[in-house]
Parts: structure tokens; sequence; C-alpha cells
């Protein structure tokens, strides 16, 4: 029996990975002083209905409950985030800065980068309107990239707005029922047969292409630019009327990041959506934010060598070297975990050689002889990686493993964050 296509099992080395993904995620989340919330995973599917538009409702697994309620497993948080905010924002002070990393389920053709479900990194301001919002989200998901030690030759963030588009469209008399057609077809140019895109088009097709290939100032974007200039992020941004979404709600600002080489889907993607929380019947509220996924991510980081995940090891395998000690042993492997160490230990007798050879294979740092001499109160103290040992009185135990302790859990993270040296704006 194999997992259903688009659905991955998580063995512990893989999710070990994940979770390194996820922990910097949330770390990168709260530097910048977001908190943390999570929704339901099955929602009323009403609630995609209205807001996702067809593309994301085309893909929703969706049946009817037990109670004959048509649910959804959730696509995206977005329309949930919402919905909460809705009901409660009179108990949080504007501007709310909230993340979260749900398991997200879309039924999408399986392929490289693209899976039927992922964990998706999103992060939200709600409750502010200013474009200081607009470039913090986007600092935001470049710093993630970069605290991965990704740098600029790696990613970029591509940079547009729908009132450019929305300016272009009124400049042509395009109706408001046809707009939607057409910024699908923009979003899809890269991915489709500039024929496809042509014919999607029609009579704007010409000026579309024109528009993107020529390019021409949007103010709204060069603020967003100057923004992340003055962080001296500018060389991870740039404008790209290409993007537009394909999501129904955004409004203003939309943004997705990319690999340099355009090898892979998008990492991430997001943007302004200021109607959503009036659009589901509550008051107006500005909201700008961004998802992403850690299928893109991952492979991505997997091909630079960038996120080396270990399983996690015990400190300390206790190795009982006569079944006689094993009641002393025990007692000395609850004393330890009871100090907050983890520890592994024989759960049946087995030879001393076979003992020390598991505690090297599963990666003990320090092994614990516990043999007759239990009874003075010593133990065989052995520091694996040097296969070094010595006697030492249990009494001296828990202050040479906190000593050995004090090294740091990510050693050298922190020298892949260099600023870099030159930024415009
Ligand atoms: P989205 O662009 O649909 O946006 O998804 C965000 C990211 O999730 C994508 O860039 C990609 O990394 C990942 N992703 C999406 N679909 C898949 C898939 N089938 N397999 C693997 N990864 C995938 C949203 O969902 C918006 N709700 C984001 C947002 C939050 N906008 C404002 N706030």
């Amino acid at each position: 029996m194999q997992p259903l296509p688009g659905f991955r099992d998580f063995y512990p080395e893989e999710l070990a990975f994940r979770e390194a993904i996820l922990s910097r995620w949330r770390g990168t989340a709260r530097r910048y002083g977001f908190v943390e919330y999570d929704g339901p995973v099955l929602e009323p599917l009403d609630l995609y209905r209205k807001k996702s538009g067809s593309e994301i409702l085309d893909q929703v697994y969706q049946f009817s409950d037990r109670g004959g309620r048509l649910v959804a497993m959730r696509p995206e948080i977005t329309p949930t985030l919402v919905r909460m905010v809705r009901a409660r924002h009179r108990d949080y002070r504007k501007p709310l800065k909230w993340f979260s990393i749900p398991q997200v389920y879309r039924y999408e053709r399986a392929q490289r980068g693209r899976l039927r479900e992922h964990f998706q990194w999103n992060c939200d301001i709600l409750g502010e309107e200013s474009r200081e919002a607009d470039i913090e989200v986007i600092a935001l998901l470049i710093d993630s990239l970069r605290g991965f030690g990704l740098g600029p030759e790696d990613f970029v963030v591509r940079l547009s707005d729908r009132g450019f588009w929305a300016r272009f469209f009124e400049r042509h008399q395009v109706r408001e029922e046809e707009r939607y057609g057409l910024f699908q077809a923009i979003d899809k140019i890269e991915r489709q047969p500039r024929e496809k895109t042509e014919e999607a088009l029609g009579p704007l097709a010409a000026p579309v292409f024109r528009l993107i290939e020529e390019g021409e100032p949007w103010e709204p974007v060069e603020r967003v630019l100057a923004g992340l200039g003055a962080r001296g992020l500018a060389p991870f941004a740039e404008q790209d009327y290409r993007v537009v979404r394909g999501l129904a709600y955004y409004t203003g600002t939309v943004f997705e990041a990319f690999d340099r080489q355009g090898a892979f889907r998008a990492i991430a993607g997001g943007g302004r959506y200021d109607d959503l929380l009036e659009r589901l019947g509550g008051e107006s509220m500005p909201a700008v934010g961004f998802g992403m996924g850690d299928v893109v991510l991952g492979e991505l980081l997997r091909e630079k060598g960038k996120l080396e995940a270990t399983l996690p090891q015990p400190e300390i395998s206790v190795i009982i070297s006569e079944e006689e000690v094993r009641p002393a042993a025990v007692r000395l492997v609850q004393l330890l975990r009871d100090q907050g160490f983890s520890v592994d230990y024989p759960l049946h007798a087995a030879k001393p050689k076979k003992q020390w050879e598991r505690a090297e294979a599963i990666g003990a740092r320090h092994a614990l002889g516990v043999d007759v001499r239990v009874i003075e109160g010593m133990v065989e103290f052995r520091e694996m990686a040097s296969r070094k040992s010595r006697l030492i009185s249990l009494e001296a135990i828990g202050s040479l493993l906190q000593a050995a302790r004090a090294e740091p859990e990510f050693p050298g993270e922190s020298t892949t964050l260099g600023l870099p040296r030159e930024g415009k704006g």
C-alpha cells in the first residue's frame, strides 16, 4: 500500500528536515514580532466558494460530512484567518501581525514542486493600510530565505501591483467581469506557449506584451522597492508585471519569490487583500501577507546543500554492564531525564559490546557505563566522539553534562546572515 499520489510519508529523517524548515520559519516570524494562530483543517466549502477564485476551487478536496454539510479540506488558510479576525478583531490591538503553518490540501496534478498536501507558512498583517506593512511582510519573506543561507544569487522576489493592470483595463475599457480571466492569462504567461496567452488575451495581447517587455514605472511598486532598498534588501527584489497571482482576492501589491535560475515553481506568493474582510461580511480592514510552502523550498535547499537536518540524537546512552545493577542504572536514567537530558538505555539484557555499538550508531554524545562500581557511587563516563573514558562520581555527572551542553545548537548559523554591503535607496 502506497500513500495516495501527492501525499507524503515522513520517516524520521524527512520529519527532521521538515522540522528544520518549520522551526526557522517560526524563528523569523518571531524576530518580526508575529504571533502564531491556527484554525480548523475542515471548513464549510462556502468559505472558499466566496473568496478564493475558480483556480483554487477546482482543486478543493470536498465532500458531504455525515451531517450532510458540504465541507472542504483547507486549500489555504487566508479565508480562515479572515473569518477568525472578523469575529474577534476588537479583542486585539491593530495592526495584527499573525503567522501560521497549516498543512493545506489541493487536488493538483502532482509534479515537481507541487503535491496534494504541503505545509504553508503564512504571515499576514491586518489593520494596517500603510505601504510599510507591504514592505515589512516582503522583508520578512526575504529574511526567512536569507536565514536558510540563500542569497540574491539564489532567489528573487518579483513585485507587481494589481492597480497597474486595473488602470490598463480601464484605459482599454475592459469590463469588470472579464478582468479575472485576463489576470489568469497574464499569470500563466511564463507557463504557457505565447500563442495560448495571445488567444486568451485577444486584442489586448499586443499591448499587454509591450507593457511587460518594456515596463512602465508604477509608483506603488517603486515605493515598495525603495522601502526594501532602505533596509539593504534591494538585491532581492525586482519589478515584474507578469506577477498578478491566481487568487481572486488581491487588491494591490502582489509578489512571488522564485529561484534565480527559474528551475522551480514559486517558492512563495502573496499580496494585499484590502476587501476580503468586508466581502466576508465584516467591517473593512486592510490586510497584506504571503504564503510559503515547504515543497519548493525543500527542493531548493536540498539542491543548494543549504539545510542538513540531522535526527535528534540522545545526549546520553546508559550502558548496563551487568543485569544486577539494572535497578541502579534505571534510577540514574530517571534522574538524568528529570534534569532534562535525553537518555537511551537497553530495554533488555544485552552484551556490553552490543550496547556500546548501539550508543555509537544512534549518535549519543556521551555514554555512562554502569557496573558494580555504582555501589561505590562511580560510573564510567565516555565522550563518544573522542572515545575517551574516565571514572566519575554520580554527583559529578550533572555538572559535567551541563558544561558539555553549553555549545550552540546550530553552530555557524549566524555566519550566513551578513547583510549585503550595498543596497540601493
Ligand atoms: P499561493 O500562491 O496559492 O498563495 O500559495 C503560496 C505558496 O504555497 C506557493 O508559492 C507554493 O510555495 C506553495 N504551494 C501552493 N500550492 C502548492 C502545492 N500544490 N504543492 C506544494 N506547494 C504549494 C496562497 O495560498 C495565499 N493564501 C497566500 C497568502 C497569504 N496571501 C496572503 N496571505
